[in-house]
């Protein structure tokens, strides 16, 4: 137990109309460590894309939470995920984000191990004395309790007690459908890695990405630079589009997004946008609704950011994001992102989407930096003890319906709350889901 009583961090009383999150959700060291045991060490996390360790002995390395792991593919083709610690004094095994090896050698006395996970040397072990005991111990990498995949996607589990991934996602596997979807190939990440730190919590990662609210008022420069572009087009030229008419249902009129909650955290919040050439995906429009039908060709052009608690982020727009979100400490945060494509795009559609990803996501594009600022001055604010609660989680309380709506129904899925927003709302009650989440993975210690 902690010194921390749930309702003092989560004031959340919908008959009175208030949902609160207080500041100390940000910054405390004790919470944060809880949050590492229970949440990201406690439960499913996502760790990458089959992709990544495409062919027999590929692998990469990533956390779940603080223990290093490494996910490879066997020589039979079989991925499998470890704890990256060698079991002789626990020394992390592979260093290099990722690679082919048949074999993993320690750097410290050599034990090794195949991609499978299996011990195959202890150095001199036949001179080593050992006792009965230590022949009897496993001397292989550890297994992590749980692991999976769905569409490409893989995620583990440190704890074996948790649900089924396939309930663990839940409905929120149709908006992993749409990003899967976009090739009968799917999806592969462009090679370039990127990886930064920013100094404030990792829940301010999470909730700006579902944060229609800050986009006019953080981003100007990047809404300024797109005018101005707009403008020297000339006026005979008229962007190719296919119009998605049909994507509105009746008195849907005025629609321009929404947002979309699920049970264990997972939210997306999503903008009506045509299916023009303005999005690289533009090339496929017709094989896709050939293959998937109009109304998921529509949805797979809108504007969508889809956050899986706790820690992947898929942001498409202009170009399509994939973000894992690693937190280091109360204040500081890891991110590492790519640009996430559908295999077997042209060169052309390939090239437009590294373009326009340059523009906004990158760190040195113009839109990442404005972002990560004012995460930092958000922590910085954050340091208030006097008044305890944030006023950030309430836009959209009474906006708020259970369950689907019109367009959620167009992908078969129930989401377990949704908005329908014109541009002004900007919906924050979604972040809602996090917390609710949050409360549930961390009930055996804060009540
Ligand atoms: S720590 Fe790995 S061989 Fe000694
Ligand atoms: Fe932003």
């Amino acid at each position: 137990m902690t010194r921390f009583a749930l309702k003092d961090l989560i004031d959340d009383r919908p008959e009175d109309g208030v949902f609160r999150i207080n500041r100390a959700m940000f910054r405390d060291e004790e919470l944060f460590n809880l949050e590492m045991r229970h949440i990201f060490e406690g439960g499913w996390v996502f760790v990458g894309l089959a992709t990544q360790a495409e062919n027999p002995h590929d692998y990469f390395t990533t956390f779940i939470g603080r223990v290093p792991v490494i996910v490879s593919r066997d020589g039979e083709g079989t991925l499998r995920c470890f704890v990256n610690a060698c079991p002789h004094k626990g020394v992390r095994l592979v260093q290099k984000p990722c690679g082919s090896a048949r074999m993993h050698v320690c750097p410290y006395h050599s034990w090794t191990f195949d991609s499978a996970g299996a011990n195959r040397n202890i150095k001199w072990q036949k001179r080593g004395c050992y006792g009965a005991g230590f022949d009897q111990e496993n001397h292989d990498l550890a297994a992590v309790a749980q692991f999976g995949e769905y569409r490409g996607f893989l995620f583990a589990s440190l704890n074996a007690d948790v649900p089924s991934l396939e309930d663990y996602l839940g409905e929120a596997r149709a908006l992993l459908d749409l990003v899967a979807d976009k090739s009968p190939e799917g999806v592969e990440l462009v090679p370039g890695r990127v990886r930064f730190t920013y100094r404030a919590n990792w829940k301010m990662q999470l909730e700006n990405c579902s944060d229609q609210y800050h986009f006019t008022s953080t981003h100007p420069s990047y809404i300024r630079i797109l005018e101005q572009r707009a403008k020297e087009k000339s006026d005979d030229v008229v962007e190719a589009s296919l119009g998605a008419s049909d994507f509105w249902q009746e008195g849907a009129k005025g629609v321009t997004g929404g947002t979309f909650s699920f049970d264990h955290g997972h939210v997306l919040n999503w903008g009506a946008m045509g299916v023009s050439a303005a999005s690289p995906d533009f090339e496929r429009a017709e094989e896709i609704a050939g293959r998937l039908g109009e109304p998921r060709r529509n949805w797979i052009f809108n504007m969508r950011n889809l956050t899986i608690f706790p820690n992947l982020q898929i942001a498409d727009n202009a170009s399509s994001q994939m973000r894992v979100i690693r937190p280091l400490g109360p204040n500081l945060t890891e991110m590492q992102t790519w640009c996430i494509a559908p295999r077997g795009e042209s060169a052309e559609a390939r090239r437009f989407r590294i373009r326009q990803y340059e523009d906004f996501f990158n760190p040195t594009g113009m839109a990442t930096p404005d972002d990560t600022v004012c995460y930092e001055e958000a922590q910085t604010g954050m340091a208030e003890q006097e008044r305890g609660w944030l006023q950030g989680h309430a836009r959209g309380f009474t906006a708020t319906q259970d369950g689907g709506n019109p367009f959620s129904d167009m992908l078969g899925m129930t989401p377990a709350r949704n908005v329908v927003a014109d541009a002004q709302l900007c919906d924050e009650s979604l972040f809602q889901s996090y917390y609710k989440a949050w409360a549930e993975r961390m009930a055996e210690v804060v009540q």
